[in-house]
């Protein structure tokens, strides 16, 4: 019996999530195109991928290209392309738009007019805002981010959902807890770590002690949540948390990134913050639920402390 070999396309393919889900649709055997504008992706990070002659890459911007001929016979879109920045917004709110938003809607047309059956899109815990349900579930609402960031992934989402009724083309949201990993170039770790190489007596944490309380979840049981979850969601549009079970406060992590990296006697000096947060913008608890995720077989391996441990850990290897 022979198998058919299935195509799927990766947008921000060459970005920190995106690199380790293509590793692992091609692990999966299937025919991977990975697209990307490298406006903050590295083609170094698909040095594995490029040897495989089941991946080719284009370098593609969704803001400019056009992709409906690369999107003939594709199978599943995984739509990761975004500026992920939740913190730029406060100063900077086109960028949102223009990157999730407005190339969000122009890749979903481009998926219509090729008939693409099955569409993944990445969307955050940052949609849910300041809730008062913990762990929070897919079905909390009303969602009413705090962010201009969350506020144009919820409107990704919207525009997913209606695509989806509008054209048959099923769809699965993923909203994620903070990923950290090996690959990862912007976070709170990289900004601890690089203020302690500068000054490692004193380090500088935004918001007042112990800041805010945050799920964290490790790349690698991320990219196996949106590997379970897209394989066996059934309805016409699914949404699914991705989040360890616990959370770690940012005192925690300026600890393990201290300790990891050998300091002793470091002081924290918090600079007060925002209405409890860091940040404008910045949520100040957030635990999702993830329920519905384990209950189509996936686990998280790693707790919020041990995921961030580890990421710690390879950053400092790098
Ligand atoms: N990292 C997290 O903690 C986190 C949490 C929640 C949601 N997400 C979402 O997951 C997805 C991946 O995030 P990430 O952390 O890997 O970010 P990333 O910045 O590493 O990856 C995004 C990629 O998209 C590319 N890109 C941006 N605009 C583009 C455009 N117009 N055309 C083509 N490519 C473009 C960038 O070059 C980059 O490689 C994003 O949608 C993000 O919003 C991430």
């Amino acid at each position: 019996m022979t198998t058919m070999t299935r195509t799927v396309l990766v947008t921000g393919a060459a970005g920190f999530i995106g690199s380790h889900l293509v590793d692992s649709l091609l692990d999966k055997r299937m025919k991977v195109i990975g697209i990307d504008n490298l406006s903050a992706g590295k083609e170094d990070f698909l040095a594995d991928a490029k040897l495989n002659d089941r991946f080719e890459f284009h370098v593609l911007d969704l803001l400019k290209d056009d992709l409906t001929e690369l999107l003939r016979g594709v199978d599943t879109v995984y739509h990761l392309a975004a500026n992920p920045d939740v913190r730029s917004g406060s100063t900077d709110t086109r960028p949102h738009f223009d990157q999730n938003v407005l190339a969000t809607y122009l890749l979903l047309e481009s998926c219509r007019k090729a008939r693409v059956p099955k569409f993944i899109f990445a969307s955050t815990s940052t949609v849910y805002g300041e809730v008062d349900v913990m762990p929070t579930p897919e079905d909390y609402g009303p969602l009413l981010p705090i962010s201009i960031y969350g506020a144009s992934k919820l409107a990704c989402e919207a525009i997913v959902s209606a695509y989806s009724h509008q054209y048959g083309m099923r769809s699965v949201i993923f909203r994620f807890a903070n990923v950290v990993g090996p690959r990862s170039t912007h976070n709170v770790l990289h900004d601890f770590i690089r203020k302690l190489h500068e000054n490692p007596q004193e380090l500088e944490i935004l918001g007042a002690a112990p800041g805010t309380s945050k799920s964290y979840i490790h790349v690698s049981d991320t990219v196996n949540g949106i590997m379970t979850g897209s394989e066996k969601a059934e309805g016409l549009v699914e949404v699914y948390n991705i989040g360890s079970r616990d959370w770690t406060f940012v005192k925690d992590i300026a600890n393990i990134v201290v300790d990891k990296m050998g300091l002793k006697g470091t002081k924290f000096k918090w600079t007060g913050g925002v209405n409890g947060g860091g940040w404008v913008g910045d949520v100040r608890k957030m635990l999702l639920s993830s329920k519905k995720l384990e209950k189509i077989g996936w686990v998280p391996e790693l707790t919020s402390s041990e995921a961030v441990e580890l990421a710690t850990m390879d950053i400092l290897s790098e």
